[in-house]
């Protein structure tokens, strides 16, 4: 099976450092096997989530529904804004609940700090939709970890492999055991409320 991974860039910053860590991760994934997509909200201009708003004809809400309901496994990315996920990227999240079962999310952030509250608040909004985490994330320090031509920090530019690796690897295994379970009749599983 090959694994379609989605890259979410929550950054409306030209030149965002997140933006260009996904970059990495995506490239990194293909000689893998994977096929790779980029949804970056900087430039869809993903209208504010209403619900029963009649947005379904909006066309950056159509493109973002395609490219959600393509992927079987995601990398977000957030920058650190005052330790919270961007209001893009929840933004973006706030349209989608049953697609994310099933898939497996790896988290970057941008931030001068670790980061941390940021990919947790990513990894609850995912939890509480069935989608399964990478037990890390990957932060970094734009201005000292990135130059012109790239990662300058080769612990970075490790972490950006490994979290792709994974991510590839832990993605195949959910998606095929949850599609396994979507065609079996076990009742037992979180995956019975799935099947049409
Ligand atoms: C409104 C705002 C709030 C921010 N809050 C924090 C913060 O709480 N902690 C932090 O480390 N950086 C904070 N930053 C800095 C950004 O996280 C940092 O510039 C990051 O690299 C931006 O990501 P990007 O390069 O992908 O756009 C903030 C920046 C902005 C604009």
């Amino acid at each position: 099976m090959t694994l379609k991974i989605l890259g979410v860039s929550g950054s409306m910053r030209e030149g965002s450092h997140g933006a260009r860590a996904i970059g990495l991760v995506l490239e990194a994934a293909r000689p893998l096997g994977a096929e790779t997509r980029l949804l970056d909200l900087r430039l869809l201009d993903l209208p504010m989530y209403r619900p029963g708003g009649g947005l379904s004809g909006n066309e950056s809400v159509r493109a973002a529904n395609e490219s959600t309901g393509w992927a079987d496994a995601f990398v977000l990315a957030s920058p650190d804004y005052h330790g919270s996920m961007s209001g893009a990227l929840k933004n973006f999240l706030d349209y989608h609940w049953t697609e994310f079962a099933g898939k497996v999310f790896g988290y970057l952030c941008a931030s001068h700090e670790k980061g941390l509250t940021v990919m947790d608040q990513m990894r609850t909004a995912v939890r509480q939709c069935y989608g399964w985490s990478l037990p890390y994330g990957v932060s970094f320090n734009g201005d000292e970890d990135f130059d012109a031509s790239g990662v300058k920090n080769p612990v970075l530019a490790r972490r950006l492999r490994m979290l792709s690796r994974d991510l590839v690897t832990y993605g195949s295994l959910i998606k095929e055991q949850f599609l396994r379970d979507l065609e079996d009749d076990v009742p037992d599983t979180f995956v019975a409320r799935y099947r049409k």
